[in-house]
């Protein structure tokens, strides 16, 4: 069963990795490839990737352990962000950020077991007039519709979009 499915990630990593073979600086591009198509980095995916772009194995897991935008543990399929900037935090993130958690019934950074959601904090995302601001996939939700949208987050498997 386990050597089956190291099978089918090292095809699918291998042919992600097609066009990046050879290619001067494919090295991050190539990361976020593979984090496109599993929703994370597999650790299997990264030793196949170093493996085809001939990089030592603890360069690869040193960059994608290294930058915020690479993960290495399956995330939901939906992402909820509590921003706790400055302005955010001044007008109540933290309040946001709470009553969340007792909602989803998810700590701040984890992923719910059926991975329909994950629920994690941000920095400023540039819409501070709307502070305290909540971002549900890439939609920014806006103070007065807090309650509205956790009233309205789906449970279980109604994650799926
Ligand atoms: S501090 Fe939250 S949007 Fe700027």
């Amino acid at each position: 069963m386990g050597s089956e499915r190291h099978t089918s990630v090292d095809e699918h990593t291998r042919s992600i990795l097609v066009p990046h073979i050879g290619r001067q600086g494919a090295f991050v591009d190539a990361l976020h490839d593979v984090q496109q198509a599993f929703g994370y980095l597999p650790e299997q995916a990264l030793r196949v990737l170093a493996d085809e772009l001939k990089l030592p194995l603890s360069q690869v897991w040193g960059v994608a352990s290294f930058y915020d935008q690479f993960y290495s543990v399956p995330r939901g399929r939906n992402i909820v962000r509590v921003c706790t900037g400055t302005a955010c935090q001044v007008r109540g993130s933290q309040a946001v950020l709470q009553r969340l958690e007792s909602v989803m019934d998810l700590k701040n950074g984890e992923t719910s077991a059926d991975r329909a959601f994950t629920l994690e904090t941000v920095n400023c995302v540039g819409c501070c007039g709307l502070a305290p601001v909540v971002v549900i996939n890439k939609k920014v939700v806006p103070n007065r519709d807090v309650e509205r949208v956790i009233g309205d987050l789906p449970k279980g498997n109604e994650g799926d979009e």
